[in-house]
């Protein structure tokens, strides 16, 4: 197969971080050269949510039968959590896939899990970026 043939970097912005993860701890005949992380937990058994956040977070997990609450929710993360406003389109963008998003895709963000045994094994170079400014990402326990 063609991706046999090519050098791949896995990129994980947020939850897309575990889900790499994930990717190359069920999949380990494909071969990862790198792994970068942008705001993205390993294992987040130790995060506190920002007060600023939490019910945004709540409002997207609970309940999941009010879809306006559920935007409402997503709405505030988008406005509250970058340092810099989103232009329109980049808003409209993470709205969007947000929204479409599955249950199980939005309850993962509070849902602590640890891949630290895994990631620890790992013997490829690996990129963290975080936010100085970043309040849903701490960068102490990252
Ligand atoms: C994950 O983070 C928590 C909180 O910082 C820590 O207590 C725990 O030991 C960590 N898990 C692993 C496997 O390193």
């Amino acid at each position: 197969m063609i991706f046999k043939e090519k050098k791949i970097v896995l990129v994980g912005w947020s939850t897309g971080t575990p889900v790499s993860l994930n990717f190359m701890k069920n999949y380990p005949d494909i071969k990862i050269v790198g792994l970068v992380s942008v705001a993205g937990f390993v294992n987040n058994t130790g995060r506190e949510l920002n007060d600023k956040v939490v019910p945004y977070f709540l409002n997207i997990v609970n309940p999941q039968d009010n879809f306006g609450e559920v935007i409402s929710g997503l709405d505030g993360i988008y406005r509250s959590t970058s340092f810099k406003p989103l232009s329109d389109e980049l808003y409209a963008f993470f709205l969007g896939n947000s929204v479409m998003a599955p249950y199980e895709y939005s309850i993962s963000a509070v849902v602590p899990y640890s891949l630290m045994e895994f990631y620890i094994t790992l013997n490829i170079p690996t990129l963290h970026i975080i936010g100085e400014h970043d309040i849903i990402t701490d960068m102490n326990i990252n």
